[in-house]
């Protein structure tokens, strides 16, 4: 299949974007400064912090950030656990998600819970990570996918 585009210079830090590649939703985060200060944290309440289990393009460094460009997170939409489309919730400490709750991602069908590097958190349905799919930047605006 043909590689998606994306123009990511619009995005302001805590927007998502979603583009579709291989008829799957890619969903584009630029994470502000406080977000990837609180994911250095996260370590000890995700299942898997560097994603060692997790479908994932060899180059991707399996660091926290786990991104070519650390303020993007570029990830593929779908839950792990049954494909639910988990719904963005950058927010921090909503009064639905808790006090612990630093921002990411809810899959409203069966609860699993997702940070802003798509990593599942301990004890949820989700099994894996999200998935991150190849990409690389063709320039500072252009970001490829596929
Ligand atoms: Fe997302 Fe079950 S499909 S938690």
């Amino acid at each position: 299949g043909a590689p998606a585009r994306a123009d990511v210079s619009k995005l302001e830090p805590g927007q998502q974007m979603i583009v579709e590649w291989r008829g799957r939703p890619v969903w584009i985060v630029r994470r502000t400064e406080e977000a990837l200060a609180n994911l250095a944290t996260m370590d000890d309440r995700v299942a898997d912090p560097e994603s060692n289990r997790a479908e994932q393009p060899d180059y991707i460094p399996k660091t926290p950030e786990r991104a070519l460009r650390p303020e993007f997170a570029v990830l593929i939409g779908i839950c792990t656990h049954l494909g639910c489309s988990p719904t963005y919730r950058p927010e921090i400490a909503p009064a639905d998600l808790g006090d612990n709750w630093l921002g990411g991602y809810f899959c409203p069908c069966h609860g699993s819970r997702f940070d802003l590097s798509g990593r599942v958190f301990r004890a949820q349905p989700a099994p894996t990570n999200l998935v991150i799919p190849p990409h690389a930047y063709l320039d500072d605006n252009t970001l490829i996918i596929g």
